[in-house]
């Protein structure tokens, strides 16, 4: 069996990662989250003082990179978790503080600079699934299959504002919209790596459609690719 990459982008709160571990954990293959990569570099910029409310110092940020190592460990479910600097960051890189500064962080070259070159150390063998904004532009321009996600701005916030209440986070529903209407608006716009589709991607808007169907859809593709049948 051919071990292929997977790139699968899109906005954010489209479900990329839900999706994206499904499929790693069927066909066998290693599921690598980079947008918690952003996240576990931000995590360590609020850490540091590096960002206050209103202030984002990116030249402290740039200089303390070298001290920041991440990694993935399985937990006892087999779900990968984050280690930032060998401590489990998991559920600490997952609140509405770190989605509110995690765009502005990801716009910084140096830190992009950082993050892919560990993400195509990580994927270089192939037989891997990826999932972010960037994979199949940047990381692997020359994934075999490449999806982009995408749903309503309204759908997204509806769908993380209740996980983020199933969790015990108190926030508001426009919160969680404003916060992902920003967030489209720096992934977007950003200079390095903008968020976009690439050009031989699949684009899927999932607004209407549930997580088993979408699980089959991108299931077919991937056995299309890794049996090299062409996409239909
Ligand atoms: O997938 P996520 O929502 O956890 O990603 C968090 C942020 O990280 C997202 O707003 C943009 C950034 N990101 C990125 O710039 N490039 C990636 N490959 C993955 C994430």
């Amino acid at each position: 069996m051919r071990a292929i990459t997977i790139a699968i982008d899109g906005h954010s709160s489209t479900g990329k990662s839900t999706v994206a571990k499904q499929l790693a954990d069927y066909i066998g293959y290693v599921y690598v989250d980079s947008g918690a990569m952003y996240r576990g570099v931000t995590l360590f910029a609020l850490k540091h003082g590096f960002i206050t409310e209103g202030y984002f110092d990116k030249t402290a940020l740039i200089n303390a990179l070298p001290e920041i190592k991440l990694s993935f460990v399985k937990n006892d479910t087999g779900k990968s978790e984050l280690l930032l600097n060998g401590e489990n960051v998991e559920k600490a890189i997952r609140t509405l503080e770190v989605s509110e500064f995690v765009s502005p962080v990801a716009t910084v070259s140096e830190v992009r600079k950082k993050l892919v070159e560990q993400q195509q150390e990580l994927g270089k063998g192939g037989g891997v699934v990826m999932d972010g904004r960037d994979i199949g532009t940047v990381v692997f321009p020359k994934a075999d299959l490449k999806i982009f996600m995408t749903a309503s701005a309204q759908i997204r916030a509806q769908r993380r504002h209740e996980e983020l209440l199933k969790r015990g986070d108190k926030v508001t529903f426009d919160e969680v919209l404003e916060n992902v209407e920003e967030r489209d608006n720096i992934d977007s716009n950003r200079k390095d790596s903008p968020l976009r589709v690439a050009e031989d991607a699949i684009v899927i808007d999932n607004s209407e459609m549930n997580v088993e169907d979408q699980f089959q859809m991108i299931l077919q593709l991937a056995k299309d690719r890794i049996a090299g049948r062409p996409l239909k």
